[in-house]
């Protein structure tokens, strides 16, 4: 049986994935008021891989016979300064996730929760890509400053994203 504080970490897990979840979708929803497509379609998408990565977890915790214990998601942003400022938030938001993720994993090993340790090694290679990802993202947008047409290539470069595979859930 895993212990209370592992247990207890992988539901405050549950809930950031969730908190992403809501907070991309938010910044979708402010791109695509703007006409910004593509950003928004990136967005929405990468909102979906979040709800994938919160019911991979929901799923590894049932497996293990662990209560769900799902908790209140708090409010998103939903004004930005900029097109470029939301995509700096959700760096922000990535490397966030990412120390997370480390901290649950450092748990996982003093508690020597292995099968935890295991199924959080995903998610830390996860973390890699998505702040590879995002940090392209903003230094490219940084480069093309306020370029209408650079910002225009940039929204149709990404709504050519295309959704990923669902990432292998323990259920
Ligand atoms: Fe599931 Fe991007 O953190």
């Amino acid at each position: 049986m895993l212990s209370d504080k592992v247990q207890a970490a992988l539901n405050e897990q549950i809930n950031m994935e969730l908190t992403s979840w809501y907070n991309y979708l938010a910044m979708s929803a402010f791109c695509e008021h703007r006409n910004f497509r593509g950003c928004a379609q990136w967005l929405r998408m990468q909102s979906d891989e979040e709800l994938g990565h919160a019911m991979k977890l929901y799923n590894f915790m049932q497996v293990r016979h662990c209560p769900v214990v799902l908790s209140a998601i708090a409010s998103p942003v939903t004004q930005y300064e900029s097109i470029p400022a939301v995509f700096k938030l959700a760096l922000a938001q990535e490397e966030k996730v990412s120390a997370s993720i480390n901290a649950l994993y450092e748990l996982a090993l003093n508690e020597k929760a292995f099968a935890e340790v295991v199924e959080l090694q995903w998610f830390i290679s996860e973390q890699v890509e998505e702040e590879r990802t995002a940090r392209a993202i903003v230094a490219k947008f940084e480069l093309i400053k306020d370029d209408p047409s650079a910002l225009l290539d940039m929204d149709r470069e990404l709504g050519e994203r295309r959704p990923e595979p669902e990432p292998g859930g323990a259920a």
